[in-house]
């Protein structure tokens, strides 16, 4: 896989997670109301964020995983993250992104969604990305259908999160539909 790039968009530098990151992932992943729509541990303790960028790194090494940071162009403001879990032998990925809570709704996670699939189609050549969100997560449907990806179907009690059984709504895109719409 070709090195971790930065991707630029109009307000955001995707780039790759460093070491010093780790404060602020265990900072803002921390908080329930982002852990609830994805699978972050929760508490989010000490050490974990360290452990997981480093697990970043070795994952992309062996092609199975690509992960930004996303920050603010202006000022460099770590706001959250975004990545694709790679399955070379398939050219797909599945797609997942979290922002920190005082970064929400004001269009970051759509702008950040848009820059991983033109790179994830254009550069890494996969032919399906997809990404799932729990039910009830309508704001991330939200991005999913503003980027332009397709509904395809619920998975029913697919998970269990926090002791439930929790459905999935499942969103894709194909390469050949990525670029017929750009
Ligand atoms: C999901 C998440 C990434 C969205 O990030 P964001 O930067 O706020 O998303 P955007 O601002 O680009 O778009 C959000 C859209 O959802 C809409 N929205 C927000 N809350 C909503 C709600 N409760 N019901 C319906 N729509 C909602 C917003 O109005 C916006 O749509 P619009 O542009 O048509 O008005 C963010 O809420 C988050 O990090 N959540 C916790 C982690 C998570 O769920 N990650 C996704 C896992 S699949």
């Amino acid at each position: 896989m070709p090195n971790n790039p930065s991707l630029k968009t109009t307000r955001l530098l995707l780039r790759p997670f460093q070491l010093s990151d780790a404060p602020n992932v265990q900072r803002l992943a921390g908080a329930k109301e982002v852990a609830a729509g994805t699978f972050l541990p929760h508490p989010y303790e000490v050490g974990m964020a360290e452990q997981w960028i480093a697990d970043q790194e070795r994952a992309h090494e062996g092609g199975t995983a690509v992960s930004f940071a996303i920050t603010l162009t202006d000022d460099a403001t770590f706001i959250g993250s975004i990545g694709l879990d790679i399955v070379q032998s398939h050219r797909h990925a599945r797609l997942s992104y979290w922002l920190g809570l005082p970064y929400w709704n004001q269009g970051y996670a759509t702008e950040a969604v848009r820059a991983v699939l033109r790179y994830g189609f254009l550069q890494l050549n996969l032919h399906r990305i997809y990404s799932p969100h729990f039910q009830g997560n309508a704001a991330s449907g939200r991005v999913l259908q503003k980027v332009g990806m397709t509904y395809e179907g619920r998975m029913r009690e697919h998970y269990v999160r926090f002791g439930r059984f929790v459905d999935l709504e499942l969103y894709g895109m194909l390469q050949r539909e990525f670029t017929d719409r750009t």
